[in-house]
């Protein structure tokens, strides 16, 4: 299954967002605080990270059974040379402000590129109790800010095809496909 590349440009989108939330009665902006990940929460992270790679890669037929789980810690501690400390890199818990409780977490990346910032959500998840409550549209909001603040134009993430309530959320926040990646069998 294919991944395409979406972009979410410029700031206006975040405040559209934020109006129509509130106006909807769910979340405002300032309900999540993103937390950094201590390296126990982190080293969790990136377990259940490595797992969830080397699935879905024998389940779209990358990789086989036996070698999957080699090859995403080869190829996540290829992409985090320095772990929790890689440069650019940020993890973080994402907790409900109004009880403390923590409800996802999301991996996200900044750095400058070709005299661009580039800001580059990898990974969000919210806990599947606490789903289409707004928390994943409240880290976005969150993220757009900062990434308007430390100067990016836009923000990108990769989704695959087959994850359409990703794919609905990303759709409703601004984000459209800017590059596809495409397979066919061969033989
Ligand atoms: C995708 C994910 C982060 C969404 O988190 P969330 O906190 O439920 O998202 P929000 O409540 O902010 O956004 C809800 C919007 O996303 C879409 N959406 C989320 N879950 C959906 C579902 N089960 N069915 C249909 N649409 C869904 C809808 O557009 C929804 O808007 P609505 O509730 O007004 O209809 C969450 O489902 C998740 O963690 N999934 C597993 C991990 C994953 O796939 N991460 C993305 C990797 S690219």
């Amino acid at each position: 299954m294919a991944a395409t590349g979406l972009t979410l440009r410029g700031r206006t989108s975040g405040g559209h967002l934020s109006l129509r939330r509130l106006k909807s009665g769910r979340h405002s902006l300032g309900m999540v605080r993103l937390v950094p990940m201590n390296e126990a929460e982190f080293r969790e992270s990136f377990e259940r990270t490595v797992a969830r790679r080397a699935a879905d890669s024998v389940h779209r037929g990358v990789w086989t059974k036996e070698r999957a789980t080699e090859a995403a810690r080869v190829e996540l501690e290829t992409f985090l040379p320095r772990g929790r400390e890689s440069p650019g890199h940020h993890f973080a818990k994402v907790i409900d402000e109004s009880n403390g409780k923590q409800v996802g977490e999301v991996w996200y990346f900044v750095r400058e590129e070709g005299g661009k910032i580039r800001f580059w959500v990898d990974w969000i998840w919210t806990d599947p109790q606490e789903r289409r409550r707004g928390y994943a549209t409240a880290v976005f909001q969150r993220l757009s800010h900062e990434a308007a603040k430390l100067g990016a134009e836009r923000m990108g993430l990769y989704v695959f095809l087959d994850n359409p309530h990703a794919i609905s959320l990303y759709t409703k926040l601004g984000f459209s496909a800017q590059v596809m990646a495409m397979t066919k069998p061969v033989g």
